[in-house]
């Protein structure tokens, strides 16, 4: 099931936008979007257990040994991340976002450790840390720092973002 903080702002992306799903895991936002027809990239360091799917384009790489990024000078409509924290990464997924395309992020923060895993400060975002990462070259159009209970308990972070032109 995909996120319902993608299905919520999943019509901020064009229907004609390309798409990417970063640490895609088993491709459940990558297939959201190729159902709704948009040409999607998922990119995982493990793809084993993505189907493949008309317009969806997987790519195996790790973005976290030091490899170069696997889509030099590429931009895309949209880059979405869930459950996935890596620091380094961070300006290189902004730069892949063209001039008005989306930002679609969510992952763990700070608190989450109450509730099981993550819970290394490394793999939880900080308080305000998605706000901070887009101030000045996105506009937000909605922003969360909240509790959820569902799939299950769970202090998490979700923001989407527009690129400025
Ligand atoms: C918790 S899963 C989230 C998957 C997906 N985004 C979702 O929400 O369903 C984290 C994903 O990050 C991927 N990942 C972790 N380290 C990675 C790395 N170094 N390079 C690429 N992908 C990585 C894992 O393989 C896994 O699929």
């Amino acid at each position: 099931m995909p996120s319902p903080w993608i299905v919520q702002w999943a019509g901020l992306i064009a229907p004609a936008s390309t798409v990417l799903d970063v640490a895609a895991g088993r491709g459940r936002h990558a297939l959201f979007f190729a159902e709704r027809g948009q040409t999607v990239t998922a990119v995982d360091r493990d793809t084993s257990s993505i189907a493949p799917y008309a317009k969806l384009e997987i790519v195996t790489a790790d973005l976290e040994d030091g490899s170069p990024w696997p889509f030099p000078g590429r931009q895309f409509g949209a880059v979405v991340v869930t459950n996935y924290l890596h620091r380094p990464l961070m300006p290189t997924l902004l730069e892949a976002i063209a001039s008005g395309g989306v930002l679609l992020y969510e992952t763990f923060m700070v608190g989450n450790e109450r509730f099981g895993k993550p819970s290394r400060p490394d793999f939880l975002l900080k308080d305000g840390e998605l706000l901070e990462l887009v101030h000045d070259r996105f506009s937000v159009v909605a922003y969360e720092a909240r509790l959820i209970s569902e799939p299950r308990m769970a202090m998490v972070q979700r923001i989407a973002a527009r690129r400025s032109s």
